[in-house]
């Protein structure tokens, strides 16, 4: 264990036993590499200081970029005003070992495009209430954001531009927070410069991919493709090449969601083709419209919103017990200090309820799930036959991307 400074250009990424430091944060592991930077679990280094955090940290190319630097530090500092419980809190935007972060809450559970993933590789959906809820709270988060007014009382005019199930985080405990707000603009803008933008085409809005001016309303659209996507289970916008995909998005012809998933009302096929419309003006005119429809369904569903943790960890029942234990190692580890992790349990159970960090303590573990879950299957068993209501129809080749 460790003093050891990360060095330029690489970072060590610690692990939960073996925190490293950087800038004020020890590094407690990666969770994940994504587009245009790594993400690490992390602690504050101030004494007593046990919330566990996620530091996002830039690829050191875009350092390199003053223009970007400058864009992705004015963002972030929006980003940080954005207290919403559907959003990512930020709390810091800094500079350390030469290479730029951003410390955010950190969120204990699986991002949407996992989620969907997993869903696709058991042939399973995710249950309708539990879709709508989800998208209910993109909404909110959005709406939130769209309206929010500065000190001067005049409106921020913020707007996502990168609404995408990768930056849509489904907490253990059930929370639906919508990541990366406010430095899309320097992401996009840069990742365009340098033509990655690909990945990103699926989720843009036809006047997104046009260049157009863009206003909330380019949000609603892609959240309504998020919404279709848990409905069937489905990429809704895919294409050979790229230029087909953006054809695609372009024409924004959709069908109603009911053709996949026979679960689908025609009030809630309404709502999600009103949320993809081509034209603007056909659209849902604010995220709060949008959020008031869904809201208004999942008052007729009797659904519980403690339905969607009970979903997320029965989904990931293996890594949502590691995450218990990572989780107590990386709160509780010092510098110089040897922990011993406790095994794993393997008992195939989904370990007694533990809150993860910035969420509520639950009163009592989590109870018998009211929906049925595949487990994941064991290696060298496929999947057990899922009942056929629940059996995605369609074209099923369209896998979501598997991370880099
Ligand atoms: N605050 C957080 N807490 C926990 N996990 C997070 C947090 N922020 C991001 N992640 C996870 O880290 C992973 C990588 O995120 P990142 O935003 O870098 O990549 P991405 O969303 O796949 O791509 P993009 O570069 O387009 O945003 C994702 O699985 C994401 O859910
Ligand atoms: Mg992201």
């Amino acid at each position: 264990m460790s003093e050891r400074p990360s060095q330029e250009g690489k970072l060590s990424p610690g692990a939960p036993n073996d925190p490293v430091p950087f800038g004020g944060y020890y590094m407690l592991g990666l969770i994940a590499r994504g587009g245009m930077a790594e993400v690490y679990r992390a602690r504050s280094r101030k004494a007593g200081s046990k919330r566990l955090l996620a530091v996002k940290v830039m690829r050191p190319q875009l350092a390199r970029e003053a223009r970007f630097i400058d864009m992705f530090h004015r963002e972030g500092k929006l980003a940080m005003v954005l207290k919403n419980r559907c959003i990512v809190e930020t709390v810091e935007i800094g500079e350390a070992d030469a290479r730029h972060y951003i410390a955010m809450e950190y969120i204990g559970g699986r991002d949407l495009t996992q989620v969907l993933r997993r869903c696709q590789e058991l042939q399973q959906r995710i249950p309708v209430p539990h879709a709508v809820y989800i998208a209910a709270r993109i909404a909110e988060g959005l709406h939130f954001a769209h309206t929010l007014a500065g000190p001067d009382g005049r409106p921020l005019s913020i707007v996502n531009r990168d609404v995408s199930p990768s930056n849509v985080r489904l907490s253990y405990d059930g929370d639906v927070k919508l990541l990366d707000f406010g430095i899309a603009q320097a992401l996009m803008k840069f990742t365009s410069e340098i033509g990655i933008l690909k990945g990103k085409f699926s989720y843009m809005s036809p006047e997104q991919i046009r260049g157009m001016p863009l206003d909330a309303r380019t949000d609603v659209f892609s959240a309504g493709i998020i919404l279709h996507e848990m409905l069937t289970t489905e990429k809704l916008f895919r294409g050979d090449t790229e230029f087909a995909l953006m054809e695609k998005v372009r024409k924004a012809e959709v069908a109603p969601p009911s053709q996949f998933n026979r679960r689908v009302t025609p009030e809630l096929d309404a709502i999600s083709l009103k949320a993809v419309a081509r034209d603007v003006a056909d659209r849902y005119q604010s995220a709060a419209h949008l959020a008031a429809d869904l809201d208004a369904l999942i008052a007729g569903y009797r659904f519980d919103p403690k339905e969607l943790r009970q979903f997320i960890r029965q989904l990931f029942r293996k890594e949502y017990a590691k995450e218990l234990e990572d989780s107590q190692i990386a709160m509780e580890a010092e510098p110089g200090m040897t922990i011993r992790p406790t095994p794993a349990p393997n008992t195939g159970q989904v370990p007694r309820a533990t809150p993860m960090v910035g969420t509520p303590a639950l009163a009592q573990p989590p109870a018998v799930p009211s929906i049925a879950v595949q487990p994941p299957p064991a290696p060298g068993h496929s999947a057990a036959p899922p009942d056929d209501d629940d059996k995605p129809r369609g074209f099923w080749s369209s896998l979501f991307g598997k991370r880099k």
